[in-house]
């Protein structure tokens, strides 16, 4: 056959571009050469509807064994007593908890998605919001924190079936416990989606939310440092004998509904590749280097937002305790937008994404302001001591983002900086 240079072209200028950038994106990482392996393996040849055990399919002896070591490392690293490693992706995960848990038109409450909640949180143009009833929580102006009494001042006037947890741009710890209660004073199952914080929270570093919900998601590929997926946890609440009447009158347990929930529910054959290459992550995140590293991705994350407030940027909430910061490009550059701002900086080699900032004044394609996070240039191997230089490279960018002179100068200097820091063996 012959190779598909058209394509293998593709992929090599974009591994020239990961190499030669700064990548600042809070939800990327890189992932080790093993995750690599085990994903482009022979795996994806295999079809395993079913779990390791009760499989469809004859031949799935060998991919039951790595399935089987995904779960009990995963279980391992949050102490959850049941766990599922079959989502495609987050928002798969997530659906498949919508569908076990609740029916069409139920109301669920989750986090404003223009206040760093994610769209499978009830987005109106996602699944969560066309097919179920979406309220929603704030942070605060005053302090850019979750407003926990708005939260559960809805809950007890609404009563929702599932309150979650859990955002795509939020920089703080999160009060479990104060959700916990007002989720078991009306009844509703509390779920935690921590696909952000997941590398952090397995190393110890913020709290552990299977402690304190019903039911967690996580990507697996974000602070995680694994392949793209999802994943479903349940700590020690469950398997206890809770269940759930399902449409033919049969209590079933928790554990049973969303297994089910994901095959047959929501997917068909799993992907078995990329659980192998989970199984790879789960046991890199579990090993003591893993916490050193999320250590780094911690310190990298407070030396930046420091540096960004001492030149005059405002960051929601003033800091970060996690990963991730939001910047509020309005009382530096009122005229500037996110927009412009990620395109400038991308032309410059630094990779962002525009933001909607809490009670935003523009809109979610324009936005005033920029998400940045750390875990990708932690994996590269950048320390502290050059948080303060990127944060001066982004700030000579964003007060001239029309001179192609400035960027040209900015993005030599990135591109010669980064080539001290090797990132792909192949
Ligand atoms: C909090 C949260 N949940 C779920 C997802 C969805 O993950 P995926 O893109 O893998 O579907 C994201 C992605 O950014 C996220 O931030």
């Amino acid at each position: 056959m012959t190779r598909d240079t058209q394509i293998f072209d593709i992929i090599r200028r974009e591994r020239d571009r990961q190499t030669k950038g700064i990548e600042l994106i809070a939800s990327e990482n890189f992932v080790s050469d093993q995750v690599l392996e085990a994903m482009g393996s022979v795996l994806t040849n295999k079809y395993a509807e079913g779990y390791p055990g009760k499989r469809y399919y004859g031949g799935c002896e060998v991919v039951d064994e790595s399935e089987r070591l995904a779960i009990e490392r995963l279980k391992q690293m949050y102490g959850a007593c049941w766990a599922n490693v079959q989502p495609h992706s987050g928002a798969q995960a997530n659906m498949a908890v919508f569908m076990a848990c609740l029916q069409a038109g139920d109301k669920f409450l989750g986090l404003n998605l223009s206040h760093g909640g994610h769209l499978s949180h009830g987005s109106p143009v996602n699944f969560s919001g066309l097919m179920f009833k979406a309220l929603e929580y704030n942070v605060k102006e005053s302090d850019g924190r979750v407003d926990y009494d708005q939260l559960e001042q809805v809950a007890r006037a609404e009563r929702p079936k599932l309150i979650i947890a859990g955002a795509s741009a939020y920089s703080r710890e999160w009060d479990y416990e104060r959700i916990r209660k007002v989720a078991d004073e009306i009844g509703a199952i509390f779920m935690v989606d921590m696909a952000h914080p997941a590398g952090l929270i397995a190393a110890g570093l913020l709290k552990n939310p299977v402690r304190y919900a019903h039911i967690v998601t996580s990507t697996t590929h974000k602070t995680m440092r694994g392949p793209r997926g999802g994943v479903i946890m349940m700590g020690e609440d469950f398997p206890n004998p809770w269940g759930k009447t399902t449409p033919k009158g049969e209590v079933k347990m928790m554990s049973a509904l969303l297994d089910s929930a994901v095959f047959p529910g929501t997917q068909g054959g799993p992907l078995e590749h990329v659980i192998a290459a989970k199984a790879v992550a789960f046991g890199e995140a579990l090993s003591p280097d893993f916490k050193l590293y999320q250590q780094q991705v911690q310190k990298n994350a407070a030396v930046m937002a420091q540096a960004f407030m001492e030149r005059g940027y405002n960051i929601v909430s003033g800091g970060t305790d996690n990963h991730c910061m939001l910047v509020d490009l309005r009382t530096k550059f009122p005229d500037l937008t996110g927009k412009i701002a990620e395109k400038a900086l991308v032309s410059a080699d630094i990779t962002t994404n525009k933001n909607m900032v809490p009670f935003d004044s523009r809109s979610a394609f324009q936005t005033s302001g920029l998400r940045f996070g750390t875990p990708a240039i932690t994996t590269r191997g950048l320390k502290e001591d050059k948080m303060p230089w990127i944060v001066e490279l982004i700030d000579t960018v964003l007060s001239n983002p029309e001179s192609e002179e400035n960027i040209r100068s900015v993005r030599e200097a990135v591109n010669k900086e980064m080539v001290q820091y090797p990132l792909f063996a192949w």
